[in-house]
């Protein structure tokens, strides 16, 4: 099945995402309904919280991208309970969207390498590094675990101008081929 996404403003997407445990109910099956939904309204990313549930999953398939970036063509994976344990290297501005705030592009600062400690969809745990755009999506769909949204770290500047903006996609105003979940509105 394919969860509705939860849009910009509500309070869910803020909140720090708590861990989970091996038997957390129907986990295979939530993984599942994460990546169709992902697919569904082809995001190369998605975190958990973007569909109502505040724990530390999200999952990557640079797929859609791979023409323009050959080493994502086999880039998917789960990450459950992840914590990046080192940024470094140059900062690079590249430009960023997001599911949960449709309609909107922004130029993001992020370092270049990351360091970070996970689980699979196995339960097997790595300690792996990562630079260029995989550490750039990784980084994006981490911070959605600590209540981090891509707009929070453009420019004092762009921020400013796109209050507007911002406003008016928390209230419906905007093109999305899903389902979404507005502020204010039940998760279910
Ligand atoms: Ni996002």
């Amino acid at each position: 099945m394919t969860y509705p996404i939860v849009i910009y403003g509500h309070q869910i997407l803020r909140k720090v995402a708590e861990e989970i445990d091996k038997d957390y109910p129907n986990l295979n099956q939530f993984i599942e309904d994460l990546f169709e939904t992902m697919y569904h309204s082809e995001g190369l990313g998605l975190a958990a919280p973007q569909v109502g549930k505040s724990i530390r999953i999200f999952v990557i398939d640079g797929k859609p991208v791979a023409e323009d970036e050959p080493s994502l063509a086999d880039f998917k994976k789960t990450f459950i309970n992840a914590h990046i344990t080192e940024k470094c290297g140059d900062f690079q501005l590249m430009n960023e969207g997001c599911l949960s705030i449709p309609n909107l592009r922004e130029e993001v600062n992020r370092e270049s390498h990351i360091r970070i400690k996970y689980y699979d969809e196995n339960w097997e745990f790595h300690d792996e590094v990562y630079d260029g755009y995989k550490a750039r999506i990784i980084q994006h769909e981490y911070d959605h675990l600590d209540g981090i949204l891509f707009v929070d770290k453009v420019s004092p500047l762009r921020k400013r101008l796109l209050k507007s903006k911002l406003a008016a996609i928390s209230k419906g105003k905007f093109d999305a081929e899903y389902k979404t979940i507005l502020p204010g509105q039940k998760i279910k």
